[in-house]
């Protein structure tokens, strides 16, 4: 009675065991790659496994253009697709070229060899210096492999004489039949670029993440690491479209025009009604300048790192660096009158009942009702010629606007929109705020904003201005939580755009923010802000000031940051280095890609960190990203 389910039930487990080896989806590929001594198939090193429901598909590749391979002639001859095909998917005409590293979908015919591997057959002719690895990495961009390259054309690595022509394996697949019956038509092989994370290929391609991670076997209870220059199969239930392959771009700048109609008018207000202030203001103007270049005209080389807000609020005259020209005084005299309203002392005065200690935001910073609007007003003692004269230039909505100035008893006013929700620092080291505190995605925004502002004032200004001196402090937040870059009371211009790097002798800025070359040889450039940027973002992913990071003990940010971003640690550690006030209430992956980010800000090299214009953009795949898993 018992012996019959028994023997039965053996064959019924084999043929089960067997219907999983045939459905079982691809494994992804990681990192193995790279160690080319290593052999056989684990993690399809060598192709994908012939286990699909068919031997034979149409499957579809990615691939960036190279210098010499980047028109749809030389890419067909070189991955050996046909030319109309290839040009047909990417919707342009056969003699087309493509813009550098333009991602390119190339339609191949995929079929399993010798019931092993999935794979698309070219040909390539070996080069001077080549190895199995350049070839698999390099020239194909990891669209082949070292093991699949060894293991099919059987000469030893020694033996590649430039001149030779091997058989190269591309690594394609079809659908298995489990992916078949959910209505997947193709599988395309993507390859990953270096800022990719799942969840942005699955929204590029517009199918889900859980998908993409099963056909790759990849786990989804934790976020997977996944590499450049590796494949990672994108199961398709259509052709892949042309417009599938484009970058998020960021977005375009807005007029640098500083006036509008109703400015305009109140100028001519100004000029007529105020006449009597304006010459008050040139005559102080004249006396200051006057005094600089006669008067007490002291050469201070020594180092100066003022920790805090409050000396950089009152910068002193030794503490500006040294190309101040008299050939300002006249810019910076008509600046002033086409730009921004000049206010009488009195009318301050009135806006902050008499400066109250009520209406103090904080420090010298004073809140004031101005024509029923609220302003934000900055009492400062001594010069301020470069913060206004750099405000008169720009206009944007993540760098704070400065609408009026007043001068009272060897004291300026600087009278600025009002940031209702205060200074990031505020909320960000307290973790809340009465309270409340920033969500993952608010914070998100914030420094896409500050990116945003910092490529402005880098690519959009002429000549190109550096904020020196970014950190939460001098973030604001307006009503709605967008963030404004503040106090540009440090700032320099890149006067002479020839000139990649200045030098100074003046070390000024806040200790953790400053990039090393700064602090250690005074060459100041626009990288100086990637640099404090870096930080900045991760002072609003931990909830930390930087200068916590060094007092427990991280005497590099960097290194910190590799060991928190490693894998072995499962990203236990990345979860503990998170704002707690957060409550684990964020996408991991995207925490591990905005880590990423900030680990290429922070770079010791200025010329390896990115350029504002790419971290924009980064961010904002990020915060897109975030925005449709806030919604999920
Ligand atoms: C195949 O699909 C079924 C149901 O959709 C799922 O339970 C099973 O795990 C899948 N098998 C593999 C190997 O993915
Ligand atoms: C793929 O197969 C189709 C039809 O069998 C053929 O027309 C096409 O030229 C093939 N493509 C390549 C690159 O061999
Ligand atoms: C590709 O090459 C392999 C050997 O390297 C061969 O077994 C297979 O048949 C070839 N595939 C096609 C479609 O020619
Ligand atoms: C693989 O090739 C790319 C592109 O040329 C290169 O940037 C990268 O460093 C290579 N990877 C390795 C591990 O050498
Ligand atoms: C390109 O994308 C748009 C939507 O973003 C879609 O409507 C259109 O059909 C796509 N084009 C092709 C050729 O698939």
């Amino acid at each position: 009675m018992h012996v019959f389910p028994i023997t039965l039930f053996f064959p019924l487990s084999l043929l089960c065991s067997i219907s999983i080896v045939v459905q079982a989806q691809q494994t992804y590929i990681g990192l193995a790659t790279t160690s080319c001594h290593q052999t056989g198939n684990s993690n399809s090193m060598r192709g994908y496994t012939c286990n699909g429901a068919n031997p034979n598909c149409q499957a579809y590749i990615t691939f960036r253009t190279q210098p010499f391979h980047n028109s749809v002639t030389t890419m067909s001859s070189l991955l050996g697709s046909d030319p109309s095909q290839l040009a047909e998917a990417n919707s342009v005409s056969q003699e087309a070229t493509f813009e550098a590293n333009k991602m390119v979908i190339v339609p191949v015919n995929c079929s399993c060899s010798g019931n092993q591997y999935y794979q698309f057959n070219t040909s390539y002719v070996v080069q001077r210096g080549d190895s199995y690895f350049l070839i698999a990495n390099n020239t194909f961009e990891g669209l082949s492999t070292c093991q699949a390259l060894q293991d099919q054309n059987g000469i030893p690595e020694g033996d590649l004489f430039p001149g030779t022509k091997i058989k190269v394996p591309l690594r394609c697949a079809c659908p298995s039949k489990n992916q078949t019956e959910k209505g997947v038509k193709y599988l395309l092989s993507y390859l990953v670029a270096s800022s990719d994370i799942v969840f942005l290929i699955s929204e590029r391609f517009g199918v889900s993440t859980e998908t993409i991670l099963e056909a790759n076997t990849l786990s989804s209870q934790q976020p997977p690491n996944i590499y450049p220059f590796t494949t990672l199969l994108v199961p398709l239930q259509d052709k892949p479209s042309s417009n599938q392959t484009f970058e998020s771009s960021p977005p375009p700048p807005p007029p640098s025009s500083s006036n509008n109609g109703s400015s305009n008018k109140k100028w001519m207000y100004v000029v007529v009604g105020v006449v009597g202030c304006v010459a008050l203001i040139l005559l102080v103007l004249c006396a200051i300048i006057f005094r600089k270049h006669f008067g007490n005209k002291k050469k201070d080389d020594s180092v100066i790192v003022s920790e805090n807000f409050v000396a950089i609020e009152k910068p002193q005259g030794k503490m500006l660096e040294e190309e101040e020209g008299s050939e300002n005084l006249s810019e910076i005299i008509s600046s002033i009158a086409q730009s921004f309203k000049v206010y009488s002392f009195k009318e301050l005065k009135n806006a902050t009942n008499n400066f109250s200690p009520d209406s103090c935001i904080q420090g010298s910073v004073f809140r004031g009702v101005i024509n029923g609007d609220l302003a934000a007003i900055k009492k400062i003692d001594g010069d301020v010629s470069k913060e206004i004269e750099l405000l008169t230039k720009v206009n944007h909505s993540n760098v704070i606007r400065l609408s009026g100035v007043s001068f009272d008893e060897g004291y300026w006013y600087l009278v600025y929109e009002y940031a209702a929700n205060g200074n990031l620092g505020e909320w960000i080291y307290s973790n809340t705020k009465n309270g409340k505190f920033l969500s993952w995605t608010q914070r998100l925004q914030i420094s896409l904003d500050v990116a945003t502002g910092l490529d402005y004032l880098h690519s959009f200004t002429s000549p190109p201005q550096i904020h020196k001196d970014l950190k939460c402090e001098n973030i604001v937040m307006d009503s709605d939580f967008r963030g404004k870059i503040a106090n540009f009371g440090l700032a320099r211009s890149m006067e002479g755009e020839s000139e990649q790097y200045l030098m100074t002798r003046h070390i000024v800025g806040t200790r953790g923010y400053m990039a090393p070359e700064y602090l250690e040889n005074g060459f100041v450039s626009t990288k100086l802000d990637v640099y404090a940027f870096g930080v900045l973002v991760l002072e609003i992913l931990t909830g930390k000031e930087v200068a916590d990071f060094y007092a427990e003990g991280n005497v590099d940010l960097l290194d910190f940051l590799s060991v928190v971003l490693s894998e072995e640690s499962e990203y236990e550690r990345l979860r503990e280095f998170m704002d707690h006030s957060l409550q684990g209430n964020y996408p991991m992956e995207l925490a591990i890609f905005v880590a990423r980010m900030i680990s290429t800000c922070i770079k010791k090299d200025p010329a390896s960190r990115p350029e504002m214009r790419e971290i924009v953009s980064t961010l904002s795949k990020a915060l897109d990203s975030s925005l449709i898993w806030e919604l999920s």
